[in-house]
């Protein structure tokens, strides 16, 4: 069965978001990028206007900007409840309070939905998810992957994030993955396995510091080369 518009949460994080938390050079930002389980972030939308190739990938692009528009409506009130509710787990420097969170997502989201019908024609959002992505072997110089993999540990098992892993590898020459918690703020049970895998599968995979930290104590990146 496919994704069901119930299950989908639409919460996007912006272009600055992804250089802190991929830690990405000038240098870097010029590479084929594909961002996986990019959603409704604005990534894509920003990198574009600044003339950088970005392919984003996710099942959530199935569905219509008006789904997606008022499916951010009616869950938006909810989850910054949620937020607020559990505050003191978040780092409030760089995003000084809720209502300025509040604001960057809907802002995102906003980017985001402004380029979505013209990124779709032009092949920029694509409809596909992991464990199997619908791209050619090493299409990309570098494949992100934020807030979905490792976050879900619980519900997303180690076989899954095995595979996703491999998958990321086979289309991307060079794969980072952020964050490493799970949703418990747990170092996910899966990246011990993953690191074991991925060096015994001959590629370099190294956990590295980045400069962005919003949950607290989420500021590390999975790092795979060749
Ligand atoms: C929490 S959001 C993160 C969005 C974005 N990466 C960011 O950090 O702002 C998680 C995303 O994972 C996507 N997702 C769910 N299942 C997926 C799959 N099998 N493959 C790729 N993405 C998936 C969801 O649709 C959602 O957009």
């Amino acid at each position: 069965m496919g994704m069901q518009l119930s299950q989908v949460l639409p919460w996007g994080r912006s272009m600055a978001e992804y250089v802190g938390m991929f830690a990405l050079s000038g240098r870097e930002l010029g590479k084929r990028i594909l961002g996986c389980a990019d959603g409704p972030a604005s990534f894509n939308a920003e990198m574009t206007a600044y003339g950088y190739q970005v392919i984003s990938c996710d099942p959530v692009y199935v569905f219509s900007k008006r789904e997606l528009r008022q499916r951010f409506d009616s869950t938006f009130a909810t989850i910054m409840g949620q937020m607020s509710a559990i505050r003191e787990n978040f780092v409030w420097d760089t995003i000084p309070s809720i209502e300025a969170l509040g604001a960057m997502r809907m802002a995102a989201m906003e980017a985001f939905l402004h380029d979505f019908t013209p990124g779709a024609r032009d092949s920029r959002y694509a409809v596909s998810g992991l464990p199997h992505l619908a791209f050619a072997d090493n299409a990309f110089d570098l494949a992100l992957c934020s807030h979905f993999l490792f976050l879900y540990s619980e519900q997303l098992g180690e076989a899954y994030h095995l595979a996703a892993i491999h998958e990321l590898c086979r289309v991307a020459s060079e794969v980072r993955v952020f964050p490493l918690l799970n949703l418990e703020g747990q170092v996910s049970p899966h990246l011990g396995p993953a690191l074991t895998s991925l060096r015994r599968a001959g590629f370099r995979a190294t956990v590295q510091t980045v400069p962005y930290e919003f949950f607290k104590g989420a500021n590390e990146m999975l790092v795979i080369g060749e």
